[in-house]
């Protein structure tokens, strides 16, 4: 039986990807903070889910909890990182923007890269981290657009190693536009996928083994037009307002 980590997985993409490979027979390992909703999807998978606290903002208890975890389902195939924060506010909050970097840049890091170095002694396996098309350009949030692009650079790097390396070690890059969760915050949110469109999306093209995902596949034009849109459209349109010069 084939086992995969899903990293939090309590609510959104995370719940639904969950959900999705435990219907499909795999063994599931889950993390979050929120321990009631663990507990909750590991009771609505009649047990068959682990699940076990994790904060990846706290790197080093994350990377032991982490390990803990793979021992306890009796090794690793695959694991998607699905936790990350965000949030909304003009006047820039320092430890909002703090939380953000220890979440989706130190906490991401922590454990993709214990998850790359388990696949690299045992010569297989497939890493998956969700990312966001914000990723491909900065935006009002600095740290949030920042955080995915380093996720992006980051996985895109282990991807090299394994290139480099002739290793069967698969890595494949998320990147979502909206989906229906917590996270999508804001108003004038469109193309907004179901959390469970957005995981079968993202089932299907680990099982391909892609590289980069775009849920949905519209996302990808758009990423395209925000990237090499000129400077002063980009900030009118991000913004809401010109730039003065
Ligand atoms: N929704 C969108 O429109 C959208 C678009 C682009 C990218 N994304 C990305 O998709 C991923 C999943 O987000 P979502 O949309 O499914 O939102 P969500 O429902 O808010 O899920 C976020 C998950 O991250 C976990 N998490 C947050 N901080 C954590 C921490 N310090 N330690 C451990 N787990 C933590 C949360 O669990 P706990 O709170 O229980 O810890 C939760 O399970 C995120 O990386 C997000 O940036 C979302």
């Amino acid at each position: 039986m084939k086992r995969v980590i899903i990293i939090g997985a309590t609510s959104g993409i995370g719940w639904a990807l969950a959900s999705l490979y435990a219907a499909d027979g795999w063994t599931v390992g889950i993390t979050g903070r929120r321990t009631e909703r663990l507990e909750e999807l590991r009771t609505k998978s009649g047990g068959i889910v682990h699940a076990t606290f994790m904060d990846v903002s706290d790197t080093g208890s994350a990377r032991k909890t982490f390990l803990e975890l793979v021992s306890e389902i009796g090794g690793i195939d695959l694991v998607i990182i699905s936790s990350g924060t965000g949030y909304l506010d003009d006047s820039l909050p320092w430890q909002k923007e703090l939380e953000t970097i220890k979440t989706n840049v130190e906490g991401f890091a922590a454990i993709a890269h214990a998850a790359f170095e388990i696949f690299r002694q045992q010569g297989c396996g497939h890493l998956a981290g969700i990312s966001s098309i914000a990723s491909v350009r900065g935006g009002p949030v600095p740290a949030y657009n920042a955080s995915k692009a380093f996720v992006s650079s980051y996985l895109q790097g282990f991807r090299s190693i394994a290139a480099r390396d002739n290793l069967p070690v698969y890595v494949t890059d998320i990147l979502p536009g909206f989906v229906d969760t917590a996270m999508a915050k804001g108003d004038g949110l469109f193309w907004v996928a179901s959390p469970e469109r957005a995981a079968i999306y993202i089932f299907r093209a680990i099982e391909k083994k892609k590289r980069r995902v775009w849920v949905t596949r519209r996302w990808r034009f758009v990423a395209l037009l925000l990237q090499f849109m000129p400077e002063k459209l980009y900030h009118s349109l991000i913004c809401g307002k010109r730039e003065n010069a």
